[in-house]
């Protein structure tokens, strides 16, 4: 009987499962049969942008947590694919930070070249995973939004790629219940342009607290307070950008911080974080974790160790994206195909309760990134992707963190070598701060002879 893979998500960790075995059946491999359920009605995850906040037109929780007028927050050349690098994609070299239409479709176009799309099934959310110990296969149930029908198929294994930007966690604080503005969560915001001449308020300090401060900040609101519960982000900010200590209480529409000082605010926005969340998987299948490098239960961050039919991608806090995406694939597909043999589950708990040990020690955000990179390498060492620069990758992430410190409003003026081509990246048309169209179009108006003078 032919073996059947399910993949949930096409976002990129989905998109990179299915890359992989097709990878694996040009070369001549036999693949099993693969279904990839997809929730929204394309591809590219959170890439595909939606307008829609709260419930989507069937009902349904949206996925979207992206914004009009993002653009990556790291260099691409840190995420370019192995096997499909931007200079194929789009036939020449372009600068280092894409706005989110541009990566949506480099992330297409991968997929698109591979013609696997008659994989997915989408509007088809997944509702309900099980695995029967009898059988020793998945039983999956599924709706099709669209015939809105429910229906159960089984498969031997179950690749869970359904991200964990998505679902907010959304903290309380005295008086929100009675402030007299707006409260939001990052992943209900859409456009800047909604806190034009506003006092906004911002309560976290990670990617999300960061950026959407940037882009409130760049399309005019009149002032960015940043609270903060651990530490500040400490970058030299605009004039009108202060970082404060942890909110105390909202009165009305005055912001009070524990060191004594307040602000009137009009908005709140709640940069603070996303919850892995599976209500589709039952308990014994089920990550349960925070947001972190090192989740426990996966070997290798992959391999569901208590079932090993079962595998997660892209279920880490991510510096590294799209290519450990890939490095986590390939290395799942191989399991699957059987290249690669597991180890005991007390070997797999051994070898990632060392990974979690030195995970605990990281002290930086350089620290970090090294660490990442290693298990990428590890990844990529045991399957057939296509070998790159770990240690270029590193370093230019490296020069990303001293770009921001440098210019917080500015670091992504700055262009890199791609580490898969060798070629230099050329400097965007337009400056960040005055770069208000964000649109594919426009950021493709790049004269490609900049990348040679470099
Ligand atoms: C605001 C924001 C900005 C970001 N910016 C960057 C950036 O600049 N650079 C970068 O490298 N990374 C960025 N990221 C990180 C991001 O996590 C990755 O780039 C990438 O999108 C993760 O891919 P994924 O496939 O794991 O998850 P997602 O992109 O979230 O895709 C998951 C897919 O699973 C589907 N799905 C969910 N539940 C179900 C279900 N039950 N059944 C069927 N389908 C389901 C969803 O519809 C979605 O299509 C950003 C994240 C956020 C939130
Ligand atoms: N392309 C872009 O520009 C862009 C923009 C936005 C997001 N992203 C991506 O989106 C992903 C998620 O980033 P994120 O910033 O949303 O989440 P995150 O990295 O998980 O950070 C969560 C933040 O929330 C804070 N927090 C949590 N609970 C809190 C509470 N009760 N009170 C106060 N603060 C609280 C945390 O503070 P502590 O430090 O105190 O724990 C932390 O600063 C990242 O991968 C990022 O790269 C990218």
């Amino acid at each position: 009987m032919t073996q059947r893979v399910a993949v949930i998500g096409a976002g990129p960790s989905g998109l990179a499962q299915l890359r992989a075995f097709q990878s694996a059946a040009q070369k001549g491999a036999k693949i099993p049969e693969i279904v990839c359920f997809e929730k929204q009605d394309d591809w590219g995850g959170l890439w595909n942008y939606t307008w829609r906040t709260g419930l989507d037109e069937y009902g349904e929780p949206v996925h979207g947590s992206m914004y009009r007028y993002l653009w990556s927050n790291g260099p691409k050349e840190c995420l370019e694919f192995a096997d499909y690098t931007f200079e194929e994609h789009f036939g020449k070299p372009i600068p280092s930070y894409p706005p989110r239409a541009v990566l949506w479709d480099y992330i297409k176009g991968r997929v698109e070249k591979a013609g696997v799309r008659h994989w997915c099934r989408f509007r088809t959310p997944v509702r309900h995973v099980v695995f029967d110990h009898e059988t020793d296969r998945f039983r999956v149930t599924a709706h099709d939004l669209v015939a809105d029908r429910q229906y159960t198929e089984e498969f031997d294994f179950v690749v869970v790629a359904t991200g964990h930007f998505s679902t907010p966690n959304v903290p309380y604080y005295p008086g929100f219940d009675t402030f007299n503005g707006r409260i939001l969560h990052a992943h209900d915001f859409r456009d800047a342009l909604e806190f034009k001449d506003k006092d906004i308020l911002i309560i976290g300090t990670s990617y999300s607290a960061e950026d959407i401060g940037s882009q409130c900040w760049k399309y005019g609101c009149k002032s960015v307070t940043v609270s903060y519960r651990t530490k500040p982000m400490g970058y030299h900010w605009p004039d009108n950008w202060q970082e404060v200590p942890r909110l105390e209480k909202v009165v009305n529409k005055t912001a009070y911080f524990i060191d004594g000082t307040k602000k009137d605010v009009d908005a709140i926005i709640l940069c603070t974080g996303y919850l892995h969340h599976f209500p589709f998987l039952s308990d014994e299948l089920r990550l349960k974790t925070e947001n972190r490098l090192w989740p426990l239960g996966l070997y290798k961050g992959v391999v569901w160790e208590a079932n090993p039919k079962l595998f997660y991608i892209g279920m880490q806090d991510q510096f590294y994206t799209f290519n450990m995406f890939d490095a986590q694939a390939w290395f799942a597909r191989d399991v699957m195909l059987g290249r690669i043999k597991l180890p005991s589950r007390e070997e797999m708990e051994k070898d990632s309760r060392a990974w979690r040990e030195r995970e605990e020690r990281l002290e930086t955000d350089e620290d970090m990134i090294w660490f990442q990179g290693d298990n990428v390498r590890e990844l990529i060492e045991m399957t057939d992707y296509p070998r790159f620069n770990i240690e270029g990758v590193n370093r230019t992430f490296m020069e990303w963190e001293h770009h921001k410190h440098e210019d917080i409003m500015g670091f992504r003026d700055n262009s890199y070598r791609s580490l898969m081509t060798g070629n230099m990246q050329p400097k965007h048309h337009t400056k960040w701060v005055d770069a208000l169209d964000d649109s594919l179009e426009s950021y493709l108006q790049v004269e490609p002879k900049s990348a040679a003078a470099e």
